[in-house]
Formats: structure tokens, C-alpha cells, sequence
């Protein structure tokens, strides 16, 4: 999970979203070459002039093939909001992450998914045990990736732009959306993110001015366990025995992905 990759082709998962949109323009920053997994292509090339598009249905695992197909790495930000059925997280923040990984068929791109700050909370309205069960799915897959836990977005003020990287599942607050943004892009550029899980949310300060900043941002936190499914300093529950059935399969059948196929 540590060897180095060169990161130039990268498909944006979510592109067309809120936080996808700024995701794309941080990968263009940085010199990568954003692909653009989108629906629909006639809007998302209203919403994403000048990027490559690739069309595509989270839902549609044959029809990801392609889009995975070349990538050096993949950026997830994708989400069910405003999908009003009622099983939507299930299939669009779980069942995305699960086709992805599948139609992925050997291949070993570097992953930064980005989640919710809420991800182990069962405590609180909205809790999305769906962003959690995800999250195991990417962690038994083998590859190298990091994992974002952002807060609300852009409930953060604007002199607050000193990153704080939390685990342990119990932190709270804001953070601007170029922050995650950016956040997402560095963590495929730095090997001190690998492996990593972290809620993210502003404070009052300076952002980090340089690589070497965000190195040490990364480097300060504890590594996902080699074999856990969940990660460092995760609380307890939802435990994956008790998980139904369907879960432990997709787990299982990620798992088995992961141990072969050259992966
Ligand atoms: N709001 C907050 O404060 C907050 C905080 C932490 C975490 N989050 C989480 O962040 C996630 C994303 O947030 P956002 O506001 O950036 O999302 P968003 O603006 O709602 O965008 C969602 C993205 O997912 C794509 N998508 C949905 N279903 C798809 C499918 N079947 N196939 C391909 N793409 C699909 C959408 O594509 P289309 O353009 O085709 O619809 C869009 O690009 C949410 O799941 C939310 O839970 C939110």
C-alpha cells in the first residue's frame, strides 16, 4: 500500500457536484489530467467547459468499465442528495463506491474518496451509515487511498483556513469546499496520506502554504490497520457481523478482488 505512483490521468467521480466542480479544477492546478465520469454530457459540458468527459451511471456498473479504464488514480465526491428514493444512499454513496472498485477489474489506481464528517455517527440527524459501509468497501480493496471526512461545507468564515485533521469519529464543524477540494487532489500527491482516515474541518489561521506543510498534515495521523476494515481510532459500530447479508457479500467479493487479479 506504500509504493510510489505516478498520478497523471484522473477519473473525478461526482464531477458535475458541488465539491466535484472545484475537485476537477484542484487536479487541473496541480498539473493532473481530470476525466470527468458524468451522466449527462450535454450539461456537464456546460458545467465543466474545456474538460475530457466520460459518460456513465454509478449505477450501471458495465458502464464504468470504460471510464476507469487508463486511470492513474480516481477522485470520489459523489453523493445521493436531492435523489428522492428512499434507498438512494445505498445505491448511489455505497453502491457507487462498490462499482467503481469492481469495474476497476485489476487495476491499482491510487483512490481519494471523500465522505462525511458523520460517517460513524449513529448519534445524529442525517447520520449515513451508507458513507461508512463505503468506506470499508475502498479499505479491503487493497489500494492505496485516502479517505476525506469533511464537515458542513462552507461553514467555515473566511479567515478560517487552518486545516484541522481529526480521527476518532467525534469532531464537528465547517470547512470551505476548495479546502476539500484541495485537500482530495494533495492527498493523491502525498504518500504520507496513504492509508489514512480523517474528518477534516477548519479554524482560524493560515492554510497550509506548501508540500511540505501538507506532508506533515498527513503524516500526523495514525494509519488505517493493515487488515481493519474500519479506520484508525474508529469508534465501535455497525459491526460487520451483524451487517445483512447483501453487505457482507459486496465485502467479501471486494476482499477477494483485492488478494487477486495482480492487485
Ligand atoms: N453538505 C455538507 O455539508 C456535507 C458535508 C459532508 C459530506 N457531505 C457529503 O458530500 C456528498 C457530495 O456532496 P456535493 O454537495 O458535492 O454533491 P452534489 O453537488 O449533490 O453532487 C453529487 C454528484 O454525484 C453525482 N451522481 C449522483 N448520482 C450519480 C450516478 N448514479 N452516476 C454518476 N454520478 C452520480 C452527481 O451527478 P449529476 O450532476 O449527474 O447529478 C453529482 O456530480 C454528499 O453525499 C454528502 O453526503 C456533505
Amino acid at each position: 500500500m506504500s509504493q510510489k505512483q505516478q498520478i497523471t490521468d484522473v477519473l473525478m467521480v461526482g464531477a458535475t457536484g458541488t465539491i466535484g466542480q472545484l475537485a476537477v479544477r484542484a487536479a487541473e492546478r496541480h498539473g493532473l489530467r481530470p476525466r470527468a465520469l458524468v451522466r449527462d454530457t450535454e450539461r456537464a459540458a456546460r458545467q465543466l467547459p474545456g474538460i475530457e468527459l466520460v459518460q456513465g451511471d454509478l449505477e450501471d456498473a458495465a458502464s464504468l468499465r470504460h471510464a476507469v479504464a487508463g486511470a492513474d488514480a480516481v477522485v470520489l465526491t459523489h453523493g445521493s442528495g436531492g435523489d428522492p428514493r428512499p434507498d438512494a444512499r445505498e445505491h448511489i454513496d455505497y453502491g457507487g463506491v462498490r462499482n467503481i472498485l469492481t469495474a476497476l477489474d485489476g487495476a491499482r489506481p491510487r483512490v481519494a474518496l471523500m465522505t462525511s464528517i458523520y460517517a460513524t455517527r449513529e448519534d445524529v440527524p442525517g447520520a449515513n451509515p451508507w458513507k461508512r459501509r463505503s468506506e470499508r468497501l475502498l479499505r479491503a480493496s487493497g489500494l492505496s487511498y485516502t479517505i476525506v471526512r469533511p464537515g458542513w461545507f462552507d461553514h467555515a468564515g473566511p479567515t478560517q483556513r487552518r486545516l484541522v485533521l481529526e480521527q476518532g469519529g467525534t469532531a464537528d464543524g465547517g470547512i470551505a469546499g476548495d479546502q476539500i477540494a484541495e485537500t482530495l487532489v494533495r492527498s493523491l500527491l502525498t504518500d504520507t496520506a496513504l492509508g489514512k482516515t480523517f474528518e477534516l474541518i477548519a479554524a482560524e489561521g493560515e492554510e497550509p502554504s506548501d508540500q511540505a506543510d501538507w506532508a506533515g498534515l498527513f503524516g500526523a495521523l495514525e494509519g488505517d490497520g493493515p487488515r481493519s476494515t474500519d479506520g484508525a481510532l474508529d469508534p465501535a459500530g455497525l459491526p460487520v457481523e451483524a451487517e445483512p447479508r447483501r453487505i457482507r457479500a459486496d465485502l467479501d467479493a471486494i476482499l477477494a478482488l483485492g488478494r487477486t487479479g495482480g492487485r
